[in-house]
């Protein structure tokens, strides 16, 4: 019997130094973590960030080559600043105004121009938003005409891309056409140009010349110095008329 108390009072010992044990034990904190952590985790998300972008600007580049390298069009380079500012600016070529080369447009109309390749959009945004045009692109790549898309406002006219080969964009509408080609498409670009564009059409290019005989004459060249740094690095526009 003294045997049952003894052991009893034991285990009732056991238990109260285990309980006590327990809740005796330092509380569970989560540590802040220290500044280098912090540093470690920022450039860890900077280096992811910047790999991203690389990939992607490497995805969107390599996609821009698949067309130049099948000889179905440009390569995307950026038209420079200055021209675009020569084109849409005050003054500019595509600028209506008493010595413009611009057909008249038809009452209560905009004038219609059409970017073949029209890259990230910046030449229809200016066209728009600076000129009034009603603008409409057409871009083989995908990622460029999701950019163009999303950088669309509604301005004084009206901009639209289309994910479509500049081979099989409708012309017979336009009344500006602007190009910005490699050579070897430039003898292709003009037969379309001919056969499509209606009299009084004006087309611009950037940097390559038409073949001779395909449109008529150039009617206006214009010089624009740009930057040495520019990926665009001709400083020539092209206009001409179709006769
Ligand atoms: C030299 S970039 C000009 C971009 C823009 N027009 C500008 O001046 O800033 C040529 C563009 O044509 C696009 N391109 C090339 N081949 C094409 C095709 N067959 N159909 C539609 N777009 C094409 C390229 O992806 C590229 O964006």
């Amino acid at each position: 019997m003294v045997v049952g108390v003894e052991s009893q009072r034991r285990v009732l010992l056991i238990s109260i130094h285990t309980a006590h044990s327990h809740t005796a034990a330092p509380p569970r904190t989560t540590r802040a973590p220290s500044k280098r952590q912090a540093n470690i985790a920022t450039g860890n998300a900077a280096i992811a960030i910047v790999s991203g972008a690389l990939i992607l600007g490497n995805v969107v580049m390599g996609t821009s080559l698949v067309p130049a390298l099948l000889g179905r069009g440009a390569p995307f380079v950026k038209t420079a600043a200055a021209k675009v500012h020569a084109l849409f600016g005050d003054k500019g070529l595509l600028r209506a105004g008493p010595t413009s080369l611009l057909p008249t447009p038809e009452p209560g109309r905009s004038l219609r121009l059409v970017d073949l390749g029209s890259g990230d959009g910046a030449l229809l945004r200016a066209a728009t938003r600076s000129a009034g045009f009603s603008a409409t692109g057409y871009e083989i790549n995908p990622f460029l005409v999701a950019y163009a898309r999303a950088r669309s406002t509604s301005g004084p006219g009206s901009e639209q891309t289309h994910w479509r080969s500049l081979w099989d964009a409708p012309l017979n509408e336009a009344d500006v056409v602007l190009i910005y080609g490699t050579p070897h498409i430039m003898g292709r670009l003009g037969a379309k140009l001919r056969d499509e564009l209606r009299p009084g059409a004006i087309v611009v290019s950037n940097c390559y010349k038409l073949p001779e005989g395909a449109l008529g004459p150039i009617v206006k060249r214009v010089f624009v110095d740009t930057p040495r740094w520019s990926a665009d690095v001709s400083s020539n526009l092209f206009a001409y008329r179709k006769a």
